[in-house]
């Protein structure tokens, strides 16, 4: 690299550290869990800034099933898909994504992001129209972006604005309402009822993202569909494998056959990047049958994220309302939330402070996630900690 351009990006960086909004990557010296090692800090860690939303993570089939994939397949094809690149545990799982997703069928990608930005330039030309929520995630966002297709954008979860927008692109050959199905920075939930039924009057398709909704939402945790009672009423579905089923990490799409089918012929990382790695087909197709199989684990995940909001209201925190297992609560400033979570390590609790450019400056939030496994103890904890750190730093 030219030492201009080293020189360049020094500088950005010191702009960056000076803002207070440069990030500080941490180090977790063993497994995923509610509790963890690290390199920042002697002793046990409370996780309470993961997508770990089961507790599937490092569950002893989850891993194993990670460990035979590797002895029976080895570690990958080492070919794109439609060369020499699909083994059968591929189709296998694909077949699991479809049952959880009420679809008919679902492809794999290596991750949520490559789902969305292969999905959607795939299926929305020049000719189409996306009307896309304005707080996205940014691979829904990058998506939208890399596709020809006409684009606008309507005011988060506002229905009256998303008609608008949809009366401006009638006309256009497909149209696509793109959203999450839990918003992952405000933990709140796309209003989907309202959502399919102006689809079907406007006659578009509902393309949702539910990575954080998966094994999250609904009594059997098969997402933000089944929280609303719309099952099999939304067309695409994307998600990601990476949080709840399993947390390695790759995505999927799923929707009809025909879908399918036609993404499996032109999507571009489908054409050109290798498939998901079978240790991580065979992890995230046994998280999928733990689900199945456990459907309490999704009950207690629910019990715990309203104990967790209950206690902090108590507390006189005030957590963003919202039914998923994200409870944000707003800070301020960058810096200030960077620094509350610098405090809350010091005591024993890993979360992350999130601002701007994740957020819009002002609006810097600690973003706390339920986990499944978080013991009645250790949410006690929890909140003794956050009352004094709380306190400690003027918020309560
Ligand atoms: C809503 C949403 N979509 C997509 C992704 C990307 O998922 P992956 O890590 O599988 O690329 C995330 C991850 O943060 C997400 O929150």
């Amino acid at each position: 690299m030219s030492a201009a351009l080293d020189q360049s990006l020094q500088g950005d960086l010191s702009a960056m550290q000076k803002a207070g909004t440069l990030k500080t990557f941490r180090h977790i010296t063993g497994p995923m869990d509610t509790q963890v090692t690290m390199a920042e800090k002697s002793g046990p860690v409370l996780v309470l800034s993961s997508n770990n939303y089961l507790g599937l993570a490092d569950h002893p089939e989850v891993v194993a099933a990670g460990k035979n994939a590797l002895d029976e397949y080895g570690a990958g094809t080492a070919s794109v898909r439609f060369i020499c690149g699909t083994f059968s545990i591929h189709e296998e799982i694909e077949r699991a994504l479809a049952r959880l997703s009420h679809t008919e069928a679902a492809l794999t990608y290596v991750s949520c992001w490559a789902a969305n930005t292969g999905l959607i330039p795939a299926i929305a030309g020049d000719q189409d129209a996306l009307v896309s929520d304005e707080l996205n995630h940014a691979s829904l966002i990058d998506g939208c972006r890399g596709s020809k297709a006409k684009r606008l954008v309507y005011k988060h979860a506002d229905m009256a604005d998303l008609e608008i927008k949809l009366e401006q692109v009638k006309g256009a050959r497909r149209i696509f309402i793109v959203t999450d199905g839990v918003f992952s920075m405000e933990g709140d939930l796309a209003p989907l009822p309202d959502i399919v039924a102006l689809a079907r009057k406007h006659k578009a398709s509902v393309i949702l993202d539910d990575s954080h909704g998966t094994g999250v939402m609904g009594k059997n945790g098969r997402g933000t569909a089944e929280h609303f009672g719309v099952e099999g009423q939304i067309g695409i579905i994307t998600g990601t494998l990476g949080k709840a089923l399993g947390g390695a990490a790759g995505g999927y799409v799923a929707g009809s056959g025909a879908l399918v089918e036609y993404l499996s012929q032109v999507s571009r990382p489908q054409l050109f990047s290798n498939a998901l790695p079978a240790t991580i087909a065979a992890s995230a197709g046994k998280a999928i049958e733990i689900l199945e199989r456990e459907p309490q684990r999704v009950g207690r995940l629910h019990e715990i994220t309203r104990n967790l909001r209950d206690g902090l209201k108590k507390l006189g925190f005030k957590p963003l309302e919202g039914d998923s297992a994200i409870v944000p609560i707003i800070v301020g400033d960058t810096a200030f939330a960077i620094k509350m979570s610098q405090m809350l390590l010091q005591e024993g609790i890993f979360i992350t402070g999130f601002g701007y450019p994740v957020v819009p400056e002002g609006t810097a939030r600690l973003r706390i996630q339920a986990c499944a496994t978080l013991t009645d103890e250790q949410i006690a904890f929890a909140l003794r900690t956050f009352e004094k750190v709380g306190k400690q730093a003027g918020v309560i």
